[in-house]
């Protein structure tokens, strides 16, 4: 079984993210839990790439870094955990790279669904939940945290716009993909995904 959590920047899919790995835990499951771009040792390396403040990265080039780092993990970690039957969730995954690549940077739609085939094969998720915050919302918890942000958090709200309309899209147009409201507590939020795993996939309670 193969979950993803999805959302801007600071929407609390993390949180939401470990919560779930957590549960199935505590259900006595085998969890690999992952995050992108990372995962691997070539992941981590191009993470630091990508998030660098540094970098100036071109549009083109982020979308391959990005599935470079997607295209290692799929067949050195989530592939195999998949064939032993065991849980994979990972934080992120190919909708990052169609709501911020193709909505946010505006990369043509076309190249980027044949980049994420290629990267990513038919290794789909089974569930992906889409934590749904307002861009006010980000930046109110953005300046609260008071973290120096990276490379991509540098983006301007424009470019969040359009990446969140993309989520909102997508979640329109695919079965898998569920809008979660973000703001809510992180319990309550919580209950409501857990409800949906177990409508969803009846096993994932069961030892
Ligand atoms: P990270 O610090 O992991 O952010 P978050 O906690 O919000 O997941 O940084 C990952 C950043 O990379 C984040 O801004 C989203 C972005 N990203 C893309 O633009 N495309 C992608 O395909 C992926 C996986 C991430």
């Amino acid at each position: 079984m193969f979950i993803t959590f999805e959302g801007l920047d600071a929407s609390g899919k993390s949180t939401q993210a470990e919560l779930t790995r957590a549960r199935f835990l505590e259900h006595g499951k085998k969890v690999v839990y992952i995050r992108e771009p990372g995962g691997t040792h070539l992941g981590e390396k191009i993470r630091e790439i990508l998030l660098d403040i540094q970098n100036s990265i071109d549009p083109v080039a982020e979308v391959f870094l990005f599935s470079a780092a997607r295209a290692q993990l799929v067949r050195e970690v989530i592939r195999p955990a998949l064939a032993r039957h065991e849980i994979v969730i990972c934080d992120r995954y190919v909708d990052s790279t169609t709501t911020y690549q193709g909505y946010g940077r505006q990369i043509p739609m076309d190249s980027i669904h044949a980049v994420n085939r290629l990267a990513i094969a038919d290794v789909l998720p089974d569930l992906t939940f889409f934590i749904d915050i307002p861009i006010d919302e980000i930046e109110r918890r953005q300046k609260t945290a008071g973290k120096i942000t990276d490379r991509m958090e540098r983006s301007g709200r424009d470019f969040f716009e359009r990446t969140r309309q993309g989520y909102i899209e997508l979640s329109e147009s695919c079965n898998r993909l569920k809008v979660i409201r973000g703001e809510r507590t992180p319990d309550t939020i919580f209950s409501e995904i857990w409800s949906i795993i177990e409508k969803e996939i009846p096993s994932s309670s069961s030892g």
